[in-house]
């Protein structure tokens, strides 16, 4: 039997078909255009992602028996809003997890009514990116839209609609609503209420291992598949990540190298802090985590090689780059401006330090430092509840460079291990897929029988304390240029 992963992300959808035994089969990714339509504002079209989807299954299953897929779930890019009219058709363009634009909707929500009453709805503090501050900015500032909505989605839900005709959600991706009680996994009264919509625009909840139903007539016909292929509700990207990775037991970590750049703590029990400092989310096996996110991670090194210097040969690029620790030049990768922790889309992309003996080498070695040193300032807020962190699970397309694991080994103080499959949400996709089809007992069950670790990157104790200077020194950057970037954005 075959089970497919869906990983809806933002630059692609990236498609991942997977024996019972857990060998992958065959990878297909297909990519789609990302809008920045004003500084800060981040959109991609649904039907982009649809059309892709389909594209990209077609490739997928050309080899393969047909009739021997059982299930396809889903890893999805979290928070974006995705509404639908009473035909069915999207509204506008969905807003992303990375769109900066509801700051005064978060000011409104953590402020007026208080950000300890989120707190106590959801779990969460109200942050740009999230979905109900994106509704709220719909209804100031596009009120003919708002009027019309049906159905609020999240971006995989968008897609499990399209297949199966069953408005869901899991319970790990509506964490990130901030209309979702976490603690009591139901949606929050008070939270439909602040925000002026209905429950019935809301999906039907679903663990991320649960069945949502089957193809519709439709959906099989236009994927040549069997209509009793099952539609599993899946997860968040962050969270069927973890899956890939076997990030399951409680206080394991996993960090995420993609187009954002994510901490991951699982834990068996519900729990906040008091700051709301890192999102307390519900994970895909039924339990919860903790997610510290930033926005721009591998998205930033891309940037960097791609539109900047012009390259796409990165292993090229990083050749050179073997003297680690020594870099005097800095980068705060806050191009989308930032989430965890500074909370601030007014932050920008930063270089400092350059001298007239700066090469191109330096600069690419400050990029990839850059976002680890943030990646770090999550791991930190973690470790300040006292949560042992002495080794993670690395995942993402950076986790690709055997550079970019080192640095994070050695800007994170950790051992870093490398799992069987690089495909994080993909394969975890793929998993639960299995795991709704009852191929195995649970998700703990499939992780143990299909995951291994197959190698560590160890840190260099020398190499960890230069490090440990430099991030002193790319903390105090920040604080430093804060006033700036308000000044800039004005
Ligand atoms: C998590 C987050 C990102 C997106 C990226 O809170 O916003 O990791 O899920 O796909």
């Amino acid at each position: 039997m075959y089970y497919a992963g869906v990983d809806l992300g933002t630059s692609s959808v990236k498609l991942v078909l997977m024996e019972e035994t857990g060998e992958i089969k065959n990878i297909v990714t297909k990519e789609y255009p990302l809008s920045f339509p004003k500084p800060g504002w981040s959109e991609q079209s649904p039907e982009d992602w649809y059309s892709q989807f389909v594209a990209g299954m077609k490739e997928l299953l050309a080899d393969v028996d047909h009739s021997q897929v059982e299930g396809i779930s889903f890893g999805g890019q979290m928070h974006g809003l995705v509404i639908l009219d009473k035909e069915d058709k999207v509204l506008r363009p969905a807003i992303l997890w990375n769109d900066g634009r509801t700051q005064e909707e978060c000011d409104y929500l953590n402020n007026t009514i208080g950000r300890e009453k989120i707190s106590a709805y959801t779990a969460n503090m109200a942050l740009t990116g999230f979905t109900a501050p994106k509704l709220l900015w719909v209804k100031k500032h596009e009120p003919e839209i708002f009027e019309k909505i049906e159905k609020i989605m999240l971006p995989k839900d968008y897609l499990a609609y399209r297949l199966s005709g069953v408005h869901c959600t899991d319970v790990s991706d509506a964490s990130g609503m901030l209309l979702f009680d976490v603690k009591n996994k139901c949606w929050s009264d008070e939270m439909i209420e602040i925000v002026g919509i209905k429950k019935e625009q809301l999906a039907k909840i679903f663990e991320s291992y649960e069945v949502v139903g089957t193809l519709t007539k439709e959906a099989a016909a236009e994927l040549d598949l069997p209509e009793t292929v099952k539609v599993i509700a899946g997860a968040g990207d962050n969270a069927a990540g973890a899956v890939g990775t076997g990030t399951l037991e409680h206080g394991m970590c996993s960090v995420s190298l993609g187009t954002s750049g994510t901490v991951f703590i699982a834990t068996d029990e519900f729990a906040v802090d008091d700051e709301n400092a890192m999102h307390s989310f519900a994970h895909a096996n039924g339990k919860y985590h903790f997610l510290g996110c930033m926005l721009s991670a591998a998205s930033a090194n891309k940037w960097w090689m791609d539109d900047i210097i012009g390259t796409k040969d990165y292993p090229k690029e990083q050749e050179g780059i073997n003297k680690l620790g020594e870099n005097p030049v800095f980068f705060l990768p806050y191009l989308m401006g930032e989430r965890t922790p500074h909370n601030n889309p007014n932050a920008r992309g930063t270089f400092v330090g350059m001298t007239m003996d700066t090469t191109r080498a330096d600069m690419t070695e400050a990029v990839l430092e850059g976002v680890t040193f943030a990646l770090r300032d999550a791991l930190e807020i973690a470790r300040s509840f006292g949560v042992k962190i002495e080794r993670v699970r690395l995942n993402g397309g950076g986790a690709k460079s055997p550079l970019w694991c080192k640095i994070v080994a050695n800007i994170m103080n950790v051992k870093v291990d490398k799992i069987n499959s690089a495909e994080g949400p993909g394969f975890g996709a793929a998993i639960l897929a299995a795991v709704g089809c009852g191929k195995f007992a649970s998700v703990e069950e499939a992780a143990a029988k299909l995951i291994k670790v197959v190698d560590t990157t160890e840190q260099d104790p020398e190499l960890v304390a230069k490090y440990e200077k430099k991030y002193q020194v790319f903390r105090q950057i920040y604080p430093a240029l804060k006033p700036v970037y308000e000044e800039i954005v004005k």
